[in-house]
């Protein structure tokens, strides 16, 4: 193989840049040409392509963000779209790609290779941390950390003005965010996706709290459960200051912490050398500490977390 194409795709996370900077030296550094692909899938579509060197990714491992830019493209979800992605790839000489990205990017490459044959390898990226097969995605470190940060901060407050808090974190369709975040910062409870949780329990216990002298109470809520909204009414039947917070895209920016720099680095050259070792439709995750290359096909499957041991201690804690 004498070039590959490097992508992101789909929603930024922080270690995309770390990811990059690792694919494009590590596979120089084996005689391998790298070209970058702008905006995602769109990029493949619209030939929006540039030559990478080792310079080029100089100073970007301690930015968040995608330096290549990303995007989600309609037109590659379309065969008509993927035609044009092939043959900008083929006539530039690209024998194969990585993309960087989450559930969605991997479903496109997937797609791709089955069409077209074409060696495709995923590097896990999302801060949801909701791709099968690895323990870690990259950016969810950096983005609890940001969450954690946040819960402290409202913290100080809640507990100088007797306040109840929700405090919405995110996740489409994962609380994996929000029950470690809600771990580290020692909320008082916590409500996500995957668990049928009963509502009016955690609404007695507030309750319950209050009467009892305990003023304060931070509730973690995963955007994706979709309870933010009848959490609050609901608490407003029976105490006025009730306040929410929803963190939002904060979640996704900034600085990567050490581990997700690491991750993409590790994660970026096992990567190059899976499709140097002739891979061609492979995802690399990351479990105990390693990186491991497995069938692409395995991670679009929904990963199942069992997060009731997390609940469990947050409420015993509290
Ligand atoms: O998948 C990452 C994520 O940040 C989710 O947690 C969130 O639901 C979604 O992306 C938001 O997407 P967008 O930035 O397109 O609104």
């Amino acid at each position: 193989m004498k070039r590959i194409a490097i992508l992101t795709s789909g929603g930024d996370s922080p270690g995309m840049n770390s990811a990059i900077r690792s694919v494009v030296r590590y596979a120089l550094s084996h005689g391998v040409s790298v070209t970058g692909v702008s905006h995602g899938y769109q990029g493949l579509v619209d030939k929006n392509f540039t030559e990478l060197d080792r310079r080029d990714v100089s100073n970007i491992i301690n930015l968040g963000g995608t330096f290549l830019k990303t995007a989600r493209s309609e037109e590659f979800l379309k065969r008509a779209g993927r035609e044009k992605a092939y043959k900008n790839m083929t006539e530039s000489g690209i024998e194969g790609f990585i993309v960087i990205g989450g559930n969605g990017s991997y479903k496109g490459a997937l797609v791709f290779n089955r069409e077209y044959d074409f060696p495709a390898v995923g590097i896990p990226a999302t801060i949801d941390n909701d791709i099968a097969g690895t323990q870690e995605t990259l950016g969810f470190d950096t983005a609890l950390n940001t969450a954690m940060d946040a819960i402290d901060k409202i913290r100080d407050t809640a507990y100088s003005m007797d306040r109840i808090f929700l405090v919405e974190v995110m996740g489409r369709e994962s609380g994996a965010i929000a029950v470690h975040s809600a771990l580290a910062g020692g909320a008082e409870d916590v409500i996500i996706p995957e668990i049928k949780q009963d509502m009016d329990s955690i609404l007695e216990k507030v309750k319950q709290g209050r009467k009892s002298g305990k003023k304060s109470w931070i509730i973690v809520v995963a955007e994706g459960s979709g309870k933010t909204g009848i959490m609050v009414e609901e608490l407003r039947k029976y105490i006025d200051d009730v306040r929410v917070t929803v963190i939002g895209h904060i979640q996704r920016g900034g600085s990567p912490s050490a581990f997700d720099r690491i991750l993409g680095a590790r994660m970026g050259s096992a990567a190059v050398d899976a499709l140097l070792r002739g891979k061609r439709h492979h995802a690399v995750g990351w479990r105990n500490d390693a990186p491991v290359v497995y069938p692409l096909k395995d991670a679009v499957e929904y990963k199942r977390e069992n997060f009731s041991q997390f609940i469990k201690l947050i409420q015993i804690l509290t």
